[in-house]
C-alpha cells in the first residue's frame, strides 16, 4: 500500500478511537451535563499540549460475546501534557466505552502513565467516570485495580496525584482516588460509595439515593472524602489547574516562585481591631488569612468538613504555603476528631513537597464528651500532634488568641520544632482557661464558701488573678517558647521575614524505614 494510503489507515484509526463508544453515546453523556473524556483533557491542558499513549490499545477478552465489541483506546484516554508550561500525566476515563469500566488492558494503560510520572517526576491527574470492573473481564479486572493501587502508594509523597470524580465511581474502584492527595467532585453528577444504594437496602434496610449516599455535598462535608466540590466539571478543571499552581512538580523539587507586587510590608489596621475583647466572642479567622496573604488569595482545602480548623494555600510574596489555623466561629475553633485528621492530613501532604506551613492558633483545646473519647479523639488527636512533630519544612505559626492546653502544644508549638513562633499582644497561653482552671486550683476553698454570693465573688477575684498571670503571652515569651509579640496589623511583613530567613532551612528525622503515625 503506496504511503498515502498508510497515512490515511492511520488517520481514519485515530477518527475512530476519538469517538470512543460513538456518537450516540456521547449524545447521551452530553445529555447528562457531563463532558466526554477527551474534552475534559482538552479543557484541563495548555492548548495543543497533549500527546496520547495507546491509542491503538484494545481489550483481549473474547467471553460474553467481547470479541466482537472493540473499541480502540478501550475506555481510557491517557498520557501527557502541560498545566501552566509544566508536565503533568493525565488520565480521563471513557464512560462512551462500556461504562469506563476497567479491563485488564485499560488498567496497564493507566499504570503505563503512572510508571512514567514517577521516573520523569511529574503530577498525575485521574479522572474519573466508570462503572467500576469491567464484569465480563472478572479476576483480570480486580488484579488491574490493585495494579493502581500499589503505583498509587508507591507515588504517595514522591510526586502530587490528582483525582476528579465526574461520574459513577464505585466499590473498590474509590479506593484509588482515596490513595491520592487530592480529590474533586462536581456537583450532581458525580458520586462515590463503596457498595450502592440497592445493596445498601438490601444489606441494611436503608433507602438512600445516590446522591444521598455518595453525592459530592455529602463527600464535602460528612465524610470529609472529598477535598473540593465543584459546581460543576469546568468549575473542578479550573481548580486543579489552580491546586497545582502551589505544588512543586515531584518531592525533591521547590514548589513554584510566582512573581508578586502586593507590598509585603502592606500594615492591616483593621487587625488590631478584629479580636473582641471578650475572650468568649468569635470573630472569622479567614478574615485575619486573607488579610495577611498576597492579594487575600486564599484556595481553602475541605470548605465543609471540620470547618472548626481551616486548612489551605496561599502565596507570600509569591512563594507557596500551607495555612492551618483554627477558627474561632466554628464551635470555638476547638480540636475534634475530624478536624484533627484533617488538618494532619494537610500537614504531611505539605511536608511530603516541600511547602512551608504558616498555623494560626486560637483554639480552646480539645472538645471534651464521650462522643469524642469512644470515637478515639486520644488517637485522631495525636494524629495532628505527630505530623506537626514530624514536620520538616519551615514552620511559622502566630498565636492569635487562645492556645490552651495539648492544643497549645500540638498546634506547631516552638516544642514540636516550630521555627518561628509569634503572638498577638492579646495571645493567652496556659494549661487551660481561667474558669477550669480556679475550680480545680480552688475546689477545697470553694466547697467551704456557703454563700452563693461569696462563691461568685471569690471566683471572680481569682479568675481575674489567674488572668493576670497567664492571659498575656508574655509568660511564654519569658522562656523563648515564643519568638516575639508582633502587632497584629504587621503580621503579613513579619510572616514572609520569618519565611524568608527559613528559606534554605534544613532538617531531618532519623534513618528509619518508615514511621508509625498512630491511624
Ligand atoms: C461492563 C458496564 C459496566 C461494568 C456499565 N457498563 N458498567 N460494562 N462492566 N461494570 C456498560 C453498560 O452495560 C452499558 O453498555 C454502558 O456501560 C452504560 O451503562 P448504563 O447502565 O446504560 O449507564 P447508566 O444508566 O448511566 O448507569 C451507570 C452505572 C451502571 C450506575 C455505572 O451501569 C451500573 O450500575 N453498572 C455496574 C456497576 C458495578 O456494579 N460495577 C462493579 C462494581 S465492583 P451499553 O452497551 O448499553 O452502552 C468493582 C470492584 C472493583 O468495581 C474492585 C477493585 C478492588
Amino acid at each position: 500500500m503506496p504511503m498515502q494510503d498508510k497515512i490515511k489507515e492511520l488517520m481514519d484509526m485515530r477518527a475512530k478511537a476519538r469517538l470512543g463508544g460513538g456518537e450516540k453515546r456521547i449524545e447521551s453523556q452530553h445529555r447528562k451535563g457531563k463532558f466526554t473524556a477527551r474534552e475534559r483533557i482538552e479543557m484541563l491542558l495548555d492548548e495543543g499540549s497533549f500527546e496520547e499513549f495507546d491509542m491503538f490499545v484494545s481489550h483481549r477478552t473474547v467471553d460474553f460475546g467481547l470479541d466482537k465489541q472493540t473499541y480502540l483506546s478501550d475506555g481510557v484516554v491517557t498520557g501527557y501534557g502541560t498545566i501552566d508550561g509544566r508536565l503533568v500525566y493525565v488520565f480521563s476515563q471513557d464512560f462512551t466505552v462500556f461504562g469506563g469500566s476497567l479491563s485488564e488492558m485499560y488498567a496497564q494503560k493507566i499504570c503505563k502513565v503512572m510508571d512514567k510520572a514517577m521516573k520523569v517526576g511529574a503530577p498525575l491527574i485521574g479522572i474519573n467516570d466508570s462503572g467500576g470492573a469491567r464484569i465480563q473481564e472478572g479476576v483480570k479486572s480486580l488484579g488491574g485495580y490493585a495494579e493502581i493501587f500499589q503505583r498509587n502508594i508507591l507515588a504517595s509523597g514522591l510526586v502530587p496525584q490528582i483525582s476528579a470524580i465526574f461520574g459513577p465511581c464505585a466499590g473498590g474502584a474509590v479506593y484509588s482516588p482515596a490513595l491520592t492527595d487530592f480529590t474533586i467532585m462536581s456537583k450532581g453528577t458525580s458520586y462515590m460509595f463503596v457498595t450502592g444504594p440497592k445493596v445498601v437496602k438490601t444489606v441494611t434496610g436503608e433507602i438512600v439515593t445516590d446522591e444521598e449516599l455518595g453525592g459530592a455535598v455529602i463527600h464535602g462535608s460528612k465524610s470529609g472524602v472529598t477535598h473540593f466540590v465543584a459546581e460543576d466539571e469546568q468549575e473542578g478543571i479550573l481548580l486543579i489547574r489552580k491546586l497545582l499552581s502551589y505544588m512543586p512538580q515531584n518531592n525533591l523539587e521547590d514548589p513554584p516562585v510566582s512573581p508578586c507586587d502586593d507590598p509585603i510590608e502592606r500594615m492591616e489596621d483593621r487587625l488590631n481591631e478584629i479580636v473582641p475583647d471578650n475572650p468568649n466572642k468569635p470573630y472569622d479567622m479567614k478574615e485575619v488569612i486573607e488579610s495577611i496573604v498576597d492579594y487575600g488569595e486564599f484556595l481553602e482545602v475541605q470548605r465543609n468538613y471540620a470547618a472548626n480548623i481551616i486548612t489551605g494555600f496561599a502565596k507570600f510574596n509569591g512563594f507557596p504555603v500551607g495555612i492551618v489555623a483554627n477558627q474561632p466561629s466554628y464551635l470555638a475553633g476547638v480540636l475534634d476528631i475530624n478536624a484533627s485528621r484533617k488538618a494532619a492530613r494537610f500537614v504531611r501532604f505539605c511536608d511530603a513537597f516541600n511547602i512551608p506551613i504558616v498555623t494560626l492558633v486560637d483554639v480552646p483545646g480539645f472538645l471534651p464528651g464521650t462522643a469524642q473519647e469512644y470515637g478515639g479523639i486520644i488517637i485522631h488527636g495525636a494524629k495532628l500532634l505527630f505530623a506537626y512533630g514530624e514536620a520538616t519544612v519551615p514552620k511559622v505559626t502566630v498565636i492569635i488568641r487562645k492556645a490552651y492546653g495539648g492544643a497549645y502544644d500540638v498546634m506547631s508549638s516552638k516544642h514540636l520544632r516550630g521555627d518561628i513562633n509569634y503572638a498577638w499582644p492579646v495571645a493567652e497561653i496556659a494549661v487551660m482557661g481561667p474558669k477550669g482552671a480556679i475550680e480545680v486550683l480552688h475546689a477545697k476553698e470553694l466547697s467551704q464558701i456557703e454563700d452563693d454570693q461569696e462563691k461568685v465573688k471569690f471566683i471572680a477575684e481569682k479568675e481575674q488573678e489567674y488572668k493576670m498571670k497567664f492571659a498575656n503571652p508574655y509568660v511564654a515569651a519569658k522562656y523563648g517558647y515564643i519568638d516575639d509579640v508582633i502587632e497584629p496589623r504587621n503580621t503579613r511583613f513579619r510572616v514572609i521575614r520569618a519565611l524568608q530567613m527559613l528559606a534554605t532551612k534544613k532538617d531531618s528525622n532519623p534513618p528509619k524505614k518508615h514511621s508509625n503515625i498512630p491511624l
